[in-house]
């Protein structure tokens, strides 16, 4: 094979692009444009497409802004240095200025937030999960000194004739007679034992943190975790808006270990808790697990139980940040507060890759910086891009957010009005400003065959999207862990006529289902 010119060998993800395909959304495109993506038909005529994927969410400014490409261009065209690493990097420096003004306006605090930078969503994650677990070893190193002390000054107060509780002996798990030093020693080894543990991380059922190896552990969906779960610390996933179920699960793991202590005048042994739990990874609207908005009850149940056993919370905004929400930060409208935050996906504009990890200051340890890195983080040209993108959304005081509410709202309205004309298609339409989910209906009990097969499959959505892009010109896809549930994710600049086009498309496919019409819906008409 040394025809690389050759364009039906294909070797890049070949397998995907299959399957894609066959679900009829295997069309390459050609250029791009606000919420417009273009191929060209056999004819060479360029076609034009309603995406709504909006690069899974990396868009809310649009393809190919017309400022960010000038800005792209002047930069290349100036000649500015894209890699000077180990200098300082006055661009990304700013970046993590405006970052902090916009994340104090909206949570109400003044503490500053350490950037890390990054270049994709699941490289935040992992930066944000080893920062914590860094932190982490450091607090486990100052209690274990605190620990020894404590069993040094119980030893010096034995020897000058201070009592031994009976209740420390039972405590240790040691019969009396094995005397104080034997109560030391059992202590010490029980402690070891305790304190090797691996860490454990927390996420919500139907989370998704990425796909890398650390970042894959805390993604619910058993399909993409499972394989690789022999390669990293492991996540507990705990159930959304069941009250009191995350205390539960936090005392299950009991985490606590064992404290030599002079108290009344005897030497005992009490429990004490100690940070197993690395970090509480939480999006405050789940994206790829289908669209769901988390309650603000559940978020201060999360803070305050974070709180109590000192476990920081990461709110991982890749996806619902940047604006989409109608805020800066999803988490700000349902009061969530993170100890770090992290952001990518429309960080870069659409133009550039790039992700940040903010942590505050109270949690920061500075010695990470000089442990983690990373070629191509900080680059010149995408912390511009970047920073321009910030400027842009902050524009005409947050005109981006008003817009990202109203024709988000505009949107919902039009999808509930269409929910409410096929209940027995659409099961429910949810989310938030410009992320949006439409769910349907499970068909495996439909009375067509054919569509039940679609439905067991687990390719119902698929099917769905490749209908509204060959019949309707509209390009969506339902989530990874949610496959009935199309999401909706266009840019600012969605118009009223664009939505019609949605409402078209959707109530076709809403007659088709009703009508277990399944010819059509795998067909273009
Ligand atoms: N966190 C969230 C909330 C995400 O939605 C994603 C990616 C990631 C982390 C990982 O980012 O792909 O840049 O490494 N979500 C995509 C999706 C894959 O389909 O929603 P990444």
């Amino acid at each position: 094979m040394n025809s690389t010119e050759t364009t039906d060998v294909k070797l890049a993800e070949p397998h995907l692009e299959q399957v894609l395909a066959s679900a009829g959304i295997g069309v390459e495109y050609t250029r791009a444009e606000r919420n417009t993506l273009y191929y060209r038909d056999e004819e060479g005529t360029e076609i034009p497409v309603l995406d709504l994927v909006g690069g899974f969410g990396s868009l809310i400014l649009g393809h190919n802004h017309p400022d960010l490409v000038a800005h792209a261009k002047d930069l290349l065209d100036a000649g500015t240095p894209i890699h000077a690493q180990f200098s300082p990097h006055p661009h990304a420096n700013r970046a993590a200025l405006e970052l902090n003004r916009i994340v104090h306006r909206e949570t109400g605090t003044e503490e500053p937030y350490f950037a890390v930078f990054a270049n994709s969503g699941a490289e935040a994650v992992e930066a944000a999960l080893k920062h914590a677990e860094f932190d982490r070893g450091l607090r486990l190193a100052e209690l274990r000194d605190e620990l020894a002390a404590h069993r040094v000054a119980a030893r010096a107060a034995v020897a000058a004739g201070e009592n031994v509780a009976a209740s420390a002996y039972a405590a240790a798990g040691v019969a009396p007679e094995a005397g104080f030093e034997g109560l030391i020693e059992a202590v010490e080894r029980e402690n070891a034992r305790r304190l090797a543990r691996s860490p454990l991380f927390l996420a919500p059922e139907g989370a998704f943190h990425g796909k890398l190896v650390g970042s894959v552990q805390l993604t619910h969906n058993e399909a993409f975790r499972l394989p690789f779960g022999s390669l990293a610390a492991q996540a507990r996933f705990v159930p959304v808006d069941q009250p009191g179920v995350l205390g539960k699960i936090v005392r299950e793991e009991g985490a606590v270990v064992l404290d030599v202590v002079t108290r009344d005048g005897e030497v005992g042994v009490v429990e004490r808790p100690f940070p197993l739990f690395c970090a509480f990874l939480i999006e405050p609207i789940q994206g790829e697990g289908g669209i769901r908005v988390i309650s603000e009850a559940f978020a201060q149940e999360v803070r305050t139980l974070c709180r109590e056993i000192a476990c920081p919370v990461v709110v991982d905004e890749i996806q619902s940040g940047m604006g989409r929400s109608g805020a800066f930060l999803a988490s700000s409208l349902i009061g969530l507060r993170g100890d770090y935050y992290t952001l990518a996906k429309s960080l870069g504009g659409g133009i550039a890759k790039t992700s940040v990890t903010l942590i505050r200051e109270g949690c920061y340890r500075q010695d990470f910086e000089l442990v983690h890195s990373s070629t191509f983080a900080k680059d010149g040209f995408s912390s511009q891009i970047a920073l321009r993108t910030l400027q842009l959304l902050e524009a005409d005081d947050g005109r981006a957010y008003r817009t990202a509410r109203e024709v988000g709202g505009k949107l919902l309205t039009m999808l509930e009005e269409v929910r409410s004309d096929f209940p027995d298609v659409i099961k429910d339409v949810r989310g938030k400003g410009l992320m949006l989910g439409v769910e349907f209906h499970d068909q495996v009990r439909a009375a067509s065959p054919d569509l039940r097969a679609v439905a067991e499959s687990g390719f119902l959505g698929y099917v769905i999207a490749g209908h509204l892009l060959n019949a309707h010109r509209i390009r969506v896809f339902p989530t990874g862990s949610s496959v009935n549930t199309l999401r909706i994710e266009p840019s600012i600049h969605l118009s009223d006529e664009e939505i019609e086009q949605l409402r078209t498309a959707l109530r076709a496919v809403g007659s088709l289902l009703r009508d277990q019409d399944v010819q059509r819906l795998v067909g273009a008409g």
